[in-house]
């Protein structure tokens, strides 16, 4: 293929279009902190990104540039083996949780939210989400746990009290960490819990997948991109 994929670093998301331009793309993904200044500045948004308010990728549709959230159905893949869940808890009010959160409602899951504090909940609230904090939350049955936040990336913490993680996880069936390469405290308790689990390595592969797609008008098949993808990362 004729075509190069690399890193540039931008300080100033607000110029995200202009770099974008400046540098002839055809395609680019968007990482933090740069996702929402992305959706507000591309020409047109597409689908669930509209809902969730941040693009992780950008595509150069004829003269307009176009973005799409492909973390939010990038999960959603990567959970294809969880059935029957009814319905999820998502821990975090972040970026991430937010793409998980509209997929799992356009999915008929329904799906609450929790986090240490209120700030970030507002928005969850105002598109229909059930919303807690750590002070207002009771314990009850969830089919699914998610962990959005950072807590066990490079520390030994766990995203909620154990107590409250612990009546959460003897009731449901399934555990999901966005965090991916290291076994989180999360994980270790939903072993403990015998829950099926999963880490966020192939939801970072899937967003991928589905991202390099979209810069290739979608003429791909998804499992031959998966393919060669998933052998990179052993190279
Ligand atoms: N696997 C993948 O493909 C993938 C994709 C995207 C992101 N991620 C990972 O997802 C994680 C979150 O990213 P994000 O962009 O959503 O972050 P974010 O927007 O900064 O949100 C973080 C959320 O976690 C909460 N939080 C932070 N530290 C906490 C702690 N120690 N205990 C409990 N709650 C805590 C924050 O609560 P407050 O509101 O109280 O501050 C906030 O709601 C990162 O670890 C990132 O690497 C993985």
């Amino acid at each position: 293929m004729n075509a190069c994929y690399t890193r540039e670093l931008l300080d100033d998301g607000s110029k995200i279009i202009e770099k974008f331009k400046n540098l002839k793309l055809d395609g680019a993904n968007v990482t933090v902190p740069h996702k929402e200044h992305a959706f507000k500045l591309c020409d047109e948004a597409k689908s669930i990104s509209e809902k969730i308010g941040a693009v992780n990728t950008l595509v150069k549709d004829g003269s307009k540039i176009v973005g799409y959230n492909t973390d939010a159905p990038g999960f959603y893949k990567s959970i294809q083996s969880f059935t029957d869940i009814n319905n999820a808890l998502i821990l975090g009010a972040g970026g991430t949780a937010k793409a998980i959160a509209f997929i799992l409602n356009d999915k008929g899951i329904k799906t609450s939210i929790l986090n240490r504090s209120n700030q970030r909940l507002k928005f969850f609230e105002e598109s229909g989400f059930e919303a807690f904090t750590w002070k207002d939350f009771k314990i009850k049955k969830f089919d699914l746990i998610i962990n959005t936040t950072p807590a066990g990336l490079k520390d030994e913490n766990l995203p909620l009290h154990v107590e409250t993680l612990g009546g959460l996880m003897s009731q449901s069936k399934y555990a999901f960490d966005v965090i991916y390469g290291r076994i989180t405290p999360f994980i270790k308790m939903a072993k403990k819990h015998s829950l099926i689990y999963k880490d966020g390595s192939d939801m970072l592969l899937f967003q991928a997948v589905l991202a390099f797609n979209l810069f290739y008008n979608n003429k791909f098949k998804f499992e031959d991109i998966e393919k060669y993808m998933r052998y990179a990362t052993v190279l």
